[in-house]
């Protein structure tokens, strides 16, 4: 069994990262700037929560955090474009602090595709990946598409206006959070030289068809309005890049996991807001 440090172990996917690896016997610690109430459905039983903010953390706090620790899975996120410096930062502050300790290796959340995308964020996550993949410590880049929870709750976030921006031409490839979550604790015995590595769901479809099974599972009501696909992200979804045809990995899909997890409510509203599963509130992707 190995000490793992999980950073961003209290977010959407570090917080199923962390049960994971759990259940699997690993010893786990987890830093974010808060730590989660007892309460929280993210928070994990018997693992050593700490708070620690990686922009200001001095080297002496992370080495800390870093103490008796064999590998590091970096599950972070910044949701804002500011926030987003946080990859960057964050991935130095590890690799300097992880360079001076026991660290084998360092396991990296990331998004498919991002290295071929000129999208603000993606760029910030390929800036992410090249520090670490620069760093003396053997890296395993984990790169997934979209999870179920962030699609609900973009389509939640859109249908309150009454209007689901689509397109019939944008493809996604949605994935089970539980299902990558072993995935990247599989990594976690990798022992090679550094690898980047990509999975997608086991079901594709357009934006325009996920949104309909929505609208349909949930019984919201909204026009799905198609958009020309502009800007970074028209040119991120028009390219394909997004997808991994040939890497398709979990069994569950969109409609499976909407019946799982929310299962259908007798509208009482055409405009109350649906229940976002898993306690997750909606951020941009
Ligand atoms: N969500 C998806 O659909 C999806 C799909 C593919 C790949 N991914 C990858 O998964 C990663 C995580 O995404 P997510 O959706 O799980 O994000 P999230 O829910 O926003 O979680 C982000 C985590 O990072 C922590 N964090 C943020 N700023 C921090 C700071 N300055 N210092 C320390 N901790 C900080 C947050 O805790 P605090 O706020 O308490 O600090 C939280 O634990 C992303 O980078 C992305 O590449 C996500």
């Amino acid at each position: 069994m190995a000490s793992i440090l999980v950073v961003g172990g209290t977010g959407l996917v570090g917080s199923v990262v962390v049960r994971a690896a759990r259940a699997r016997g690993h010893e786990v610690r987890s830093i974010s700037r808060e730590i989660p109430a007892s309460s929280s459905p993210r928070f994990v039983p018997d693992v050593d929560y700490r708070a620690c903010d990686l922009y200001h953390a001095t080297q002496h706090q992370l080495g800390e955090n870093l103490q008796g620790v064999d590998i590091v899975i970096d599950c972070l996120n910044g949701v804002s474009h500011v926030a987003q410096a946080v990859f960057r930062v964050g991935a130095a502050q590890i690799t300097d602090a992880a360079a001076q300790s026991s660290v084998s290796r360092i396991v990296v959340v990331s998004d498919v595709g991002c290295d071929q995308s000129d999208f603000a964020y993606y760029e910030a996550k390929t800036d992410q990946e090249a520090v670490y993949l620069d760093s003396a410590v053997p890296t395993t880049v984990v790169r997934f598409t979209v999870v179920f929870e962030q699609l609900w709750s973009i389509a939640q976030s859109a249908a309150r206006f009454r209007v689901i921006p689509t397109s019939e031409r944008a493809q996604l490839q949605p994935i089970d959070v539980a299902e990558i979550a072993e995935v990247i604790v599989d990594a976690v015995g990798d022992a090679g030289p550094d690898e980047i590595r990509s999975y997608g769901g086991p079901e594709i479809a357009s934006v325009r068809a996920l949104s309909q099974q929505w609208l349909a599972h949930t019984g919201r009501r909204a026009v799905l309005v198609p958009v020309p696909l502009v800007f970074a992200i028209g040119r991120y979804l028009r390219s394909g890049v997004n997808i991994v045809p040939e890497s398709r990995r979990g069994r569950t899909t969109w409609q499976e996991w909407m019946n799982r997890t929310a299962p259908p409510q007798v509208p009482t509203s055409t405009c109350g807001p649906s229940p976002a599963p898993n306690g997750h509130e909606p951020s941009a992707a």
